[in-house]
């Protein structure tokens, strides 16, 4: 096994000179004040050793990653009628995209869309006050990551509260069509606390890690999920996690990945490790640009992928 203290050392170092590169995103006004010099990454193999550089214990917003684990919470509790409500098909479009809503009458195409996580929240909500389902998701992480510290940013919560006309306008539309069924000031108190949970690379790497290990973490020993379902939710992320840069993010990196605009990747390299990067700079599709290459360089130097040695 190649020392991957050594790699993830290497590309910290490699990556040093370009810190500060890409566009922080300001439409979030919380997420505008982020240092663009941060750089942090955590690997940690399914042996449960930890490997790390840079800012991987600074806790950052992990944004849209989160909607990784609201997947994986709706799935738990409505199964595959989940699919009845959101569907499985990479976008092609913007993260914050209206266009296909209208054509595919209300429901939105993957549950990595924010139009999507907007429907997985809804279906989170079921049975429950917005309030225990946000005490749900946040539970739930902390379970995964096995770390009770892990808590939402309420002022990154209230920011995007004040200035998410998008994602009312998503959901106003949605519920239009009949496809909520809670209230949207409901599902998006939901969803906007859910992409402002605070954690570090290591918190992240650490709750990703059952998706690595077919559905349990070896660190706690905890089933997760079953080991289809962890195939399953991998797949998703592989062709949607990236909106519509999941291609060029397949073919460079190959790994399964979840970005969110705080400039976190979560990528997961089935049977080997779960990979945490942050770099708040971010490509033209909102994706982490030095994060992406970070992980382009471990799948490289290790030889990681879905698509073969
Ligand atoms: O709804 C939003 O716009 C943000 N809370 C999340 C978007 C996001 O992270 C997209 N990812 N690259």
């Amino acid at each position: 096994m190649a020392d991957l203290q050594a790699i993830v050392d290497e590309i910290h170092d490699k990556l040093t000179p370009r810190l500060g590169e890409g566009k922080v995103a300001d439409y979030i006004p919380q997420l505008a004040h982020i240092d663009p010099r941060k750089f942090g990454m955590a690997v940690i193999d399914v042996d449960g050793q930890v490997f790390k550089a840079g800012d991987a214990d600074v806790p950052f917003s992990i944004q849209s990653i989160s909607k990784v684990f609201t997947l994986t919470l709706a799935l738990g509790k409505h199964g595959e009628t989940t699919w009845n409500r959101v569907g499985r098909e990479p976008s092609g479009s913007a993260f914050n995209s209206i266009v296909q809503l209208e054509h595919e009458e209300g429901k939105p195409r993957n549950p990595f869309i924010n139009a999507g996580a907007i429907a997985v929240s809804d279906l989170v909500l079921a049975g429950h006050t917005p309030r225990e389902a946000i005490g749900e998701i946040v539970r739930f992480v902390r379970y995964l990551a096995d770390d009770e510290t892990i808590a939402i940013d309420p002022d990154v919560a209230k920011s995007e509260q004040a200035t998410g006309y998008r994602n009312f306008a998503l959901a106003n539309f949605m519920r239009s069509f009949g496809k909520l069924t809670h209230p949207v000031e409901h599902v998006l108190g939901v969803y906007f606390h859910h992409c402002a949970l605070a954690m570090t690379c290591t918190q992240l790497a650490r709750s990703g890690l059952f998706l690595a290990a077919s559905g349990r973490n070896p660190l706690t020993g905890h089933t997760v999920v079953s080991r289809q379902r962890a195939r399953r939710i991998n797949a998703l992320m592989l062709t949607c996690g990236h909106y519509d840069g999941s291609g060029d993010f397949a073919y460079r990196v190959g790994l399964p990945g979840k970005s969110g605009v705080g400039g976190g990747i979560l990528a997961v390299a089935p049977g080997k490790a779960s990979v945490a990067v942050w770099s708040p700079g971010l490509n033209h599709n909102g994706n982490s640009l030095l994060g992406s290459l970070a992980l382009e360089m471990l799948a490289m130097r290790t030889g990681w992928s879905v698509f073969g040695q």
